[in-house]
């Protein structure tokens, strides 16, 4: 199941993320930064607030993994520059984007100048494009997180690990089998089917887990692996937000189209396929990073509401009405705010974790991050 994920979501011709724009009410699926300005402005005050407490290291990058139309980090880069903090050139952003349709919308929304072609046979760029901001930072963009420079960052993933591939394992009296997708030779159709024997993937499962049906998503762990030794060896500070679980759910994996629940094996690559996030695999990543550092400091998860309000979305959205003038505008902000915050909706279902540096412990004890305490 997990290499038709890959093949449904990435194949340069037929990839479901590879050649279209799927967001907003024309597409599949709404985000959260899609909603409204107000989510990105809340999330760049937490970063302003905790690289402060950092010490303000520079030169400062942000590294966004699976930007989308990149209006989470156009956001991002205009509380930035508002707020006057870091000079353009100690600034520079680094888009880990694996869509080459996707990083052309990110390219019209971030940029003021062409993107310049890259000699990708020179080994020496890892990155495969880059421009200036709007704001006259670099802007380069990497297919991998293993490819971005390393120094201080600030790494921020929404709406990133639930696009990744999962492995669906059974466990059962005859031991431990994978879900598998086959083709059925009457009907020339796909169906799933139970692997004979234990699979690789199997190796992720912890051993006091009691689920007897699980999905484990090598990918995002080796990930998370080495966004939490960038963050111990080079300075930084992580934010993961996505719809997603503690370890405790079975069976998310799921298909969707036109806002609508779709049976994931028809018409292959013309759906968004997706999981929801197991947050418990992700820290048992985040404590056990890359290169067998030590375990990060782990903060949440907590839910998208608890987050935003403690953040001063209330506050925030009281003042966008006041600016306005239209009134179709101010219903609007409300609704966008109901969207963010229901505890039925995004509120409740997006979970929020973040990652700092071993080294931030006794500040962190006295100032714990604004949000999380
Ligand atoms: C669900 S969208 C989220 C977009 C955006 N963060 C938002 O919330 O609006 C997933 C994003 O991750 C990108 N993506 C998916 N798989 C990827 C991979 N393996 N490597 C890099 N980017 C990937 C997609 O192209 C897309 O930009």
């Amino acid at each position: 199941m997990s290499l038709i994920m890959n093949i449904c979501i990435l194949t340069s011709t037929a990839g479901y993320y590879m050649n279209k724009d799927m967001f907003g009410t024309q597409g599949d699926f709404t985000t959260s930064p899609e909603v409204s300005q107000m989510f990105g402005e809340l999330l760049a005050i937490w970063f302003i607030n905790e690289w402060t407490k950092c010490g303000k290291p520079t030169p400062l990058q942000i590294v966004e993994l699976g930007p989308g139309r990149g209006t989470l980090m156009s956001d991002v880069l205009r509380v930035f520059s508002k707020l006057n903090l870091i000079e353009p050139s100690k600034l520079s952003v680094s888009l880990v984007e694996i869509s080459p349709h996707l990083s052309q919308v990110q390219e019209k929304k971030l940029c003021n100048s062409r993107t310049q072609p890259i000699d990708e046979t020179d080994t020496s760029n890892r990155h495969y494009k880059e421009a200036q901001t709007l704001y006259g930072s670099p802007v380069r963009w990497y297919r991998n997180l293993s490819d971005v420079p390393r120094s201080f960052s600030l790494f921020l993933a929404h709406e990133f690990f639930d696009a990744l591939p999962v492995h669906k394992l059974v466990i059962n009296e005859q031991g431990c089998h994978e879900v598998l997708v086959d083709l059925n030779p009457d009907e020339c159709t796909l169906r799933y089917v139970l692997s004979r024997n234990r699979t690789p993937a199997s190796i992720y499962i912890q051993k006091d887990d009691p689920r007897k049906s699980l999905e484990i998503s090598p990918q995002s762990i080796v990930i998370v692996q080495e966004m939490a030794a960038r963050i111990n060896q080079d300075g930084g500070i992580g934010m993961i937000v996505d719809y997603g679980h503690e370890g405790e759910k079975c069976d998310t994996f799921r298909a969707f189209k036109n806002h609508k629940l779709h049976d994931p094996l028809l018409e292959p690559g013309t759906a968004d396929l997706t999981a929801d996030v197991d947050f418990s695999a992700l820290k048992w990543a985040a404590r056990n990073p890359a290169r067998s550092g030590k375990s990060n400091l782990i903060y949440g998860t907590v839910d998208q509401r608890t987050f935003l309000t403690k953040m001063g979305i209330d506050l925030r959205l009281e003042k966008l009405i006041a600016a306005s003038q239209s009134e179709s505008i101010k219903r609007d902000l409300k609704s966008a705010h109901q969207m963010l915050t229901d505890p039925n909706e995004m509120g409740g279902k997006f979970k929020i974790m973040t990652l700092f540096p071993v080294g931030m412990e006794k500040i962190l004890a006295r100032y714990p991050p604004h949000g999380f305490s």
